[in-house]
């Protein structure tokens, strides 16, 4: 009987693990997909080298998939950045784990390296495709004080559940779409429209990000009853932030491997 609580234990408490789990895979994949629709002859050819000809779609979740290993702990903190809303990035002390911007840049290092391996090329490759969609997750870019939302109860279609997940997976799940049809159908963008969205650097893309964070506080309750008129409200956003992590990944990749 003991072992079998034990069980029992271990087993949910490893789905409960797994529920954090940044954009959803969907979402990280359509930003993957998004990013091959712009880049170039060059990074395409070295990024083909690199992954075996696998897509940014297909590795776009492995960071999440690595996060119950614990070889990997390290990474952990690396997929979101938070500070207080009156603060900025710059004057706010930094984790001392490390944090999104840590990860990014680290990525960003070792795939510019001309003493990297391979290997560690190929893991930060993955480790940046995933770190951009969850750059454009306005919750990572979020409050230390509730974890992101992760505390923040709130519930979904009458189903509890916090602020985080809604962002991550719920209205994703619920609109029901898969990542190549989230990929194809995204907004049409003049000329002027994609240079603006390409303008910028990491920083300045966290920033967006956090006024979209500031803006969901303000419109969301803690126990709040979310449903319908939610997604009314916030799945064009969602759905936009997803293309812009595609195109600004592209843009990142196209640096890289010019
Ligand atoms: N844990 C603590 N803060 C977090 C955040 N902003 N996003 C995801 N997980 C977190
Ligand atoms: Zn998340
Ligand atoms: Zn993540």
């Amino acid at each position: 009987m003991k072992n079998f609580l034990l069980f029992i234990t271990i087993v949910s408490l490893s789905f409960s693990l797994q529920a954090a789990e940044d954009w959803g895979r969907n979402g990280h994949r359509a930003t993957g997909e998004i990013a091959e629709q712009h880049l170039s002859r060059k990074a395409k050819k070295a990024i083909s080298e690199l992954l075996d000809g696998q897509s940014l779609a297909l590795v776009s979740t492995y960071g999440d998939e690595i996060k119950s290993d614990p070889e990997y702990r390290e990474y952990g903190p690396y997929h979101y950045v938070n500070f207080p809303f009156d603060s900025t990035y710059e004057e706010h002390p930094k984790s001392e784990e490390g944090d999104l911007i840590v990860g990014i840049r680290n990525a960003i290092a070792t795939l510019k390296s001309e003493t990297a391996t391979k290997d560690e090329k190929v893991f930060q490759l993955k480790m940046l495709v995933h770190f951009l969609g969850d750059l454009h997750q306005p919750l990572h870019i979020g409050l230390a004080d509730d974890k992101g939302g992760n505390d923040f109860q709130v519930r979904w279609f009458g189903d509890g559940t916090n602020l985080h997940t809604v962002w991550d997976t719920k209205m994703i799940e619920d609109y029901n779409m898969s990542y190549s049809e989230l990929a194809a159908n995204t907004k049409q963008l003049s000329e002027e429209e994609l240079q603006a969205i390409q303008q910028g650097d990491v920083l300045d893309w966290m920033y967006e990000s956090r006024e979209l964070c500031k803006d969901i506080y303000a419109n969301t309750e803690i126990g709040e009853k979310l449903w319908y008129p939610y997604m009314y409200r916030y799945m064009d956003t969602l759905r936009f932030q997803l293309q812009k992590g595609g195109i600004r990944l592209a843009v990142v990749l196209n640096e890289i491997f010019d």
